[in-house]
């Protein structure tokens, strides 16, 4: 129903729906996913670029597309086309039979990781991203025969049981009994917050110093000194924490880490799932360190959000058909026709655009405002962005101490769609991450406007207005 259709239904008849779906919703839908986390829960109706609209037509606007699964906008028209057109060609097909835009589409990804790498590759499709992480813990596994991994506190790689072993929350795990091969947490270079309580100007990295000791003596328990063999056989990470709170690390450290690493054969495992597909301004956030995974795991955004598929690409050596022959993993919609269809669009409209330039220069515009509304607010403890990967701390006074109370708040009046700047009723959406749940984590659509980020920033600074009173 489009917009115009819905506003010729009443006020009244829109609520009136609504509260009967909430109703059905509070009786039948589980609560263990993370709908609840909110204090008034929101139904949406439609959407359209960096729009999304409620049961009564009011327009909210988007600042984190999905947590970044729509960076090409919502609606977008050239992805719904292919993904129509697919629908009466060829909706189904299943997965043990071949179609060409699976292959078309695995070959862009292989073939852009080899001009970038110089390294020769494999894709294998999944759907979400929990479900390729897990079929990257199975590669690990299969070329080291070993199962114990490193990886970042604050790093998140999903739910699932292999997956929440490598995300640093325990509150992700604690129903859910043991989990042997829990990941060995390793501070991120966190430099707003050093975990050391260092100045990231005079540190000299400091933080990786402290990982580099672990390896000095068998006593440190991760390696065995007569071989130099690690017990620890890869490191998760992502290049830019997202639900950590889109942090950016200095920009020499991912090589210093690697360089450790290659000593002892450790694998590198690159999480691309949020920041992949040009949300820090290029291909693969990885690529702003100048390093060579061995495994890049990706999802959301190569489809729009449309039809999901996720994915590995692993080197040769990890993935040819010799080490990892067929029947190794699987999943029935791993490789459905209308995702695929779709990821080969954006592949193609990644190719055909200039995502490089475009979303660096956002991102720059974006942060520029950010940081002169920080000037007029204390609480805005940092501003930082890549891309448009954007984040904002929120303070204190002081600048400094986590308020998530006055987080929430923003979040929830934000929601509330009771904003009224530029004299029109509307709603701002926006996700908070963080060690300290006061970041807000922002991903709008590249197609964002700067007409559309001054309206976002005027948003945010009445929200922020009235949060502060309230
Ligand atoms: C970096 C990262 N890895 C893994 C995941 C899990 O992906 P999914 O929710 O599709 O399973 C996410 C989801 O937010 C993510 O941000």
């Amino acid at each position: 129903m489009s917009v115009k259709q819905m506003t010729k239904i009443s006020k009244a008849q829109a609520i009136a729906n609504q509260n009967k779906l909430l109703d059905l919703e509070a009786k039948y839908c589980s609560w263990g996913d993370t709908v609840h986390y909110a204090e008034k829960l929101n139904l949406f109706k439609s959407c359209k670029g960096s729009y999304l609209y409620d049961h009564e037509g009011q327009e909210y606007l988007d600042l984190q597309m999905w947590y970044s699964a729509c960076n090409f906008g919502y609606r977008n028209k050239r992805l719904n086309t292919v993904l129509k057109k697919q629908i009466d060609v060829l909706p189904q097909l299943a997965c043990q039979y071949l179609h060409a835009e699976k292959i078309q589409l695995a070959a862009k990804l292989a073939q852009k990781n080899e001009r970038t790498f110089e390294e020769k590759g494999r894709v294998h499709f999944n759907v979400g991203g929990a479900s390729a992480l897990e079929d990257s813990l199975k590669l690990v596994r299969n070329h080291t025969g070993r199962s114990l991994v490193f990886a970042f506190m604050g790093g998140y790689h999903g739910r699932t049981l292999g997956a929440s072993a490598i995300t640093s929350s325990f509150r992700y795990r604690e129903r859910f009994g043991h989990f042997g091969d829990r990941a060995m947490f390793v501070p991120y270079p966190y430099c707003f917050r050093c975990p050391y309580d260092k100045k990231k100007d005079f540190c000299d990295m400091y933080c990786l110093k402290q990982f580099e000791k672990l390896f000095e003596t068998e006593y440190h328990a991760v390696v065995n000194k007569k071989n130099n063999k690690c017990e620890f056989v890869a490191f998760y990470a992502e290049a830019i924490q997202g639900t950590g709170g889109y942090i950016i690390p200095p920009v020499d450290y991912f090589s210093h880490l690697k360089e450790i690493l290659d000593q002892y054969g450790i694998l590198f495992i690159d999480d691309e799932i949020q920041m992949g597909f040009f949300r820090t301004g290029k291909f693969w956030a990885i690529e702003h360190f100048n390093i060579t995974p061995d495994i890049i795991v990706f999802g959301k955004a190569l489809t729009n959000g449309l039809n999901p598929i996720s994915g590995v690409w692993a080197k040769e050596k990890l993935i040819s058909p010799d080490v990892f022959p067929p029947g190794s993993t699987h999943a029935t919609f791993s490789s459905n026709t209308l995702g695929t269809t779709v990821g080969l669009e954006v592949m193609k409209l990644i190719e055909e655009s200039d995502f490089s330039t475009s979303v660096t220069k956002k991102g720059q515009y974006f942060v520029a405002q950010l940081k002169k509304l920080q000037k007029k607010y204390p609480q805005i403890g940092d501003v930082d962005g890549i891309g448009l990967a954007l984040r904002m701390e929120m303070c204190a006074k002081d600048g400094y101490t986590p308020d998530r109370e006055l987080t929430d708040k923003i979040v929830n009046l934000g929601l509330s769609g009771t904003l009224t700047t530029g004299g029109k009723r509307r709603g701002l959406i926006l996700d908070v991450g963080g060690y300290y749940k006061n970041v807000f984590t922002i991903a709008p659509s590249f197609y964002i406007t700067e007409k559309e980020i001054d309206l976002s920033i005027d948003l945010f600074e009445e929200a922020l207005i009235k949060a502060l009173k309230k």
